[in-house]
């Protein structure tokens, strides 16, 4: 029991309980019952169809038919073995595209996972659409996948259901020139975003959703964690299922995954044109010295691959590998092949991944927590600084408006001393005019008197006379 799960991943019409594509592995590595395994158990399950019909007896007899029935038979045998959901794996670039297309079609598969090539021309989709099928490209830039929708767009009326971005640590052929493998722009961890930016007009449009499945070196629960938190909605996985017991392919193949150290790992060029990552091998290390070991060439399978140029016809080396010949041929690997240690059951890789991923949120809430933790001891110890700042501005003020009080208090006690001392002043000078005031009307009765006696004694003035 988790208490933290992987979240569910829908594609088209039907979701799958676990986010996680098995991808497709070409030339008989992923058919039936590998595919079922995955899809009985909550993933979705991918057989390749790219070389099929090499498990056929008579695939040298006829290649196309030997591709057709092949690829009908291991479409009904997936289904016969589980009810989820199971895709095929299809190479644009095959020259029986178009009919093993036809087949999937027919036989109902869940979802057409479309690479090597841009699936823009003659794409039946109409039928696709009646049969029920998602259609979701492999693609390996934003431009890539904005080229294919804005054509499906135009040409369609319709765009493809979800998308496959491969980066450079995949396995098989990729989709990167050799010097551009190793550049930062060019990694899964750039690619995954881009491609979601790219989309995000098509989602808006159409409404729906295009979900993003990241592929190429994811290898563990924190791979898948740290590719859904960039933006992906599921992660495609190879390298992982190969050293499975019910991976398709001879044991000894699987056993070379277990041997197979990091310098082992390396990059051929192969005969159809581009880089591959495979494990290096006596067969590689010939091819490599211009050593040819050319069978013959069934049909021509692949436009591009010319088996009169070619140092090997790479379907009968993998199909060789694939038997556990591998001193015939060579295994395609992702860049982690060397951490595989051990073969197990499909069960117990789910179980890894699954813990891994509850393991690693787990990690992420710890780290979050100690982060939060420290960003409020942070504010903590912030708020106590500006606290004491606080504090120390306030004495300040204190102090400042105490000393401002003093001298005010100061200098009015001064003009109130001066106020009294006026008041007292002007006391006195009232009671000196009052004392001057009463000894004058104490004095007037008396002068009158006098001056009536002075007027008396002058007697009454001559009448005529008016002078006086
Ligand atoms: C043995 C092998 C065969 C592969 N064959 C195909 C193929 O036929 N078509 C294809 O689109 N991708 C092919 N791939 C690529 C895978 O589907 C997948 O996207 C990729 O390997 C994921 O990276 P990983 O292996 O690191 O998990 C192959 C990968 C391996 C390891």
């Amino acid at each position: 029991m988790y208490f933290f799960r992987m979240p569910r991943l829908t594609i088209g019409r039907r979701t799958a309980s676990l986010p996680i594509v098995q991808g497709g592995m070409g030339v008989g590595i992923s058919l039936a019952g590998l595919a079922s395994a995955v899809a009985r158990q909550g993933g979705v399950g991918v057989i390749a169809a790219n070389g099929i019909g090499m498990i056929e007896p008579d695939y040298y007899a006829d290649g196309r038919a030997a591709n057709i029935r092949a690829m009908r038979a291991q479409l009904r045998l997936a289904r016969a073995r589980s009810s989820g959901l199971i895709g095929v794996n299809i190479m644009v670039a095959a020259n029986d595209f178009q009919q093993l297309l036809d087949v999937c079609i027919e036989e109902k598969a869940d979802a057409l996972f479309m690479g090597a090539g841009l699936p823009i021309r003659n794409i039946p989709v109409a039928r696709i659409r009646a049969a029920g099928a998602a259609v979701v490209p492999i693609v390996s830039s934003g431009r890539a996948a904005e080229l294919i929708f804005s054509y499906w767009q135009r040409a369609y009326g319709d765009v493809p259901d979800a998308v496959v971005v491969e980066g450079p640590l995949a396995g098989g052929h990729l989709g990167f020139r050799v010097e551009a493998l190793n550049a930062p722009e060019q990694q899964l961890e750039v690619l995954v975003p881009q491609v979601r930016d790219a989309l995000a007009p098509f989602a808006a449009s159409f409404a729906k959703r295009i979900p993003v499945i990241a592929a190429g070196g994811i290898y563990d629960g924190a791979d898948i964690l740290k590719f859904l938190r960039l933006g992906a909605e599921g992660v495609q996985m190879a390298t992982r299922f190969v050293a499975t017991e019910e991976c398709d392919a001879d044991r000894r193949f699987k056993e070379a995954y277990v041997a197979c150290r990091p310098e082992d790992v390396t990059i051929i060029k192969s005969p159809v044109g581009m880089p591959g990552r495979a494990i290096r091998n006596r067969f590689l290390e010939d091819a490599a010295r211009g050593v040819r070991n050319v069978s013959r060439c069934a049909w021509r399978c692949l436009e591009q691959c010319d088996i009169r140029h070619a140092d090997y016809c790479i379907s009968a080396a993998l199909d060789n590998a694939r038997r556990g010949r591998l001193d015939q041929g060579f295994a395609f690997c992702g860049a982690n092949a060397h951490r595989v240690s051990a073969i197990v059951p499909l069960t117990a890789l789910l179980e890894e991944l699954k813990q891994g991923y509850e393991a690693a949120v787990l990690q992420g809430l710890a780290a979050l927590k100690d982060e939060t933790l420290g960003m409020i001891e942070g504010r903590i110890a912030g708020l106590r600084r500006d606290y004491d700042q606080a504090r120390r501005k306030l004495a300040g003020l204190r102090l400042r408006a105490g000393k401002a009080w003093d001298a005010r208090r100061g200098s009015l006690n001064e003009d109130l001393e001066r106020a009294r001392e006026l008041v007292e002043r002007l006391g006195r000078e009232r009671e000196a005019v009052r004392a001057k005031l009463d000894s004058l009307a104490r004095r007037f009765p008396e002068r009158l008197a006098r001056l009536q006696a002075i007027a008396r004694s002058i007697g009454p003035r001559p009448a005529g006379n008016p002078a006086g």
